[in-house]
């Protein structure tokens, strides 16, 4: 998925390293926000000098590295206050047991806690990234801290699951530097769907002719799996169907179901349907599949010229079953259309076939596995080109639309 260089553009991070071995992935988190367009002021506890050097952190953050409250570089040697004051967001990564304790307690005895204290809590939220044993981390002591800290206001990013330094497995890792980054871009999106249940539909079937053979397009699922992010970024809970593809599942997406055939995708969805606020489907879906199935592999027969012939049979129509399933006054229903001409006139013809309020065009042999696209957004009253760019790009504006159409649909008796 396309990473646009201006994600974090404008924003200042306050990055806070506690001790943990996690620190070495510091290093990478902080070059990834920068290359995200942030600019970041690196902080250490002394523990986290153990296990990265300050030398590191200012060569890679470009800035020098704030280590102790009596820091007399400052004017008014003041460094937890004037941090904190110019930072849009502050990010403990690690957040060690004993940080987290620390600032459950409130505790002021170093700067990094110091300084979380002293945060103006509206300007500049805090996000804490767990990393420790999983022991430590799930020893009633840290855990009551990490509810403590949740109740104040902290936002607690992972920790993961996996592999950990000490040999051990379970939870307690930190999440990956790209991991991260992605959580604070999702962190400063508007949450315009914040409780929505989301619905989307991604990628091609494959209809399978014989056990190696199948018929199939060349969606990649990238265009749906980007309005996913865009969804679960604004606060939505996201349910992603997707045929077959090779994408990871965004962070933020709840629930995943891999489906190879119309058939599937179609029983995956409709029990669903109904409970969804919103239902987006961007699957390109295979018309027709064959009758039959053969189980072995068709074989050439020496000798034999024609061709095997197959009969075809139409799939159902899984976005027009949801729309006519639904009551639409609660499930707003939106269908693409991937046309490689005349995309309004095909677009609006779509609404009526489909029974849907808003059908977003693109023009398929465009767009396919590609990184960019362009829509044209139809609806009853008229249409709206949102002009070429990155696909999470145009995700968030659709989802921003969305977003206003459902408000409006509330809002207007
Ligand atoms: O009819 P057409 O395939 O052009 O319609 C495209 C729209 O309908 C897309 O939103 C697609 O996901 C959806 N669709 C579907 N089930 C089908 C065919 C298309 O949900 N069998």
């Amino acid at each position: 998925m396309s990473e646009s260089i201006t994600q974090l553009a404008g924003k200042h991070v306050l990055l806070g390293l506690s001790g943990g071995i996690a620190c070495y992935k510091v290093a990478e988190l902080t070059r990834l926000l920068i290359k995200s367009g942030a600019t970041v002021q690196v902080m250490m506890s002394e523990a986290a000098t153990q296990f990265i050097t300050p030398v590191t952190m200012q060569a890679l953050s470009n800035r020098p590295v704030l280590l102790s409250q009596w820091d007399a570089r400052e004017p008014n040697n003041m460094a937890h206050i004037n941090a904190t004051r110019a930072a849009d967001v502050m990010l403990v990564a690690p957040a060690s047991a004993d940080f987290i304790a620390k600032l459950a307690q409130g505790r002021a005895d170093e700067l990094l806690s110091l300084t979380a204290l002293a945060r103006p809590a509206q300007s500049c939220p805090l996000l804490v990234a767990p990393a420790m044993n999983r022991e430590m981390w799930a020893h009633p002591a840290t855990q009551r801290n990490v509810a403590q800290i949740r109740a104040d206001g902290a936002f607690v990013l992972g920790p993961g699951n996996g592999d950990q330094a000490c040999g051990e497995f379970g939870d307690g890792r930190m999440l990956e530097a790209a991991e991260l980054r992605d959580e604070l871009i999702a962190f400063f999106q508007p949450k315009l769907l914040a409780g929505k249940k989301v619905l989307i539909t991604a990628g091609p079937t494959f209809e399978p002719i014989d056990p190696v053979r199948g018929i199939t397009n060349l969606s990649s699922g990238k265009m749906g799996f980007s309005i996913a992010r865009a969804a679960a970024e604004a606060g939505a809970q996201v349910t992603l169907v997707a045929g077959p593809v090779h994408l990871p599942t965004p962070r933020g997406v709840q629930r995943r179901i891999d489906v190879q055939t119309a058939q599937q995708m179609y029983d995956a969805v409709l029990p669903q349907a109904a409970a969804q606020d919103i239902v987006v489907a961007t699957a390109a879906v295979a018309d027709w599949r064959p009758a039959q199935m053969n189980e072995h592999k068709i074989k050439k027969q020496d000798g034999q010229k024609a061709a095997p012939l197959f009969e075809l049979t139409e799939n159902p129509d899984i976005l027009a079953a949801v729309a006519a399933a639904v009551d639409q006054s609660k499930t707003f229903c939106v269908g693409f259309a991937a046309e490689s001409q005349d995309l309004a006139q095909h677009a609006r013809a779509k609404l009526a076939k489909k029974g849907v309020p808003l059908i977003v065009g693109n023009l398929g042999p465009a767009t396919f596995g590609r990184d960019d696209n362009a829509l044209l957004l139809v609806d009853a009253k008229g249409e709206r080109a949102i002009p070429n760019g990155d696909k999470l790009s145009l995700a968030r504006e659709l989802v921003r639309e969305i977003a206003a159409r459902i408000t409006k649909k509330t809002t207007t008796p």
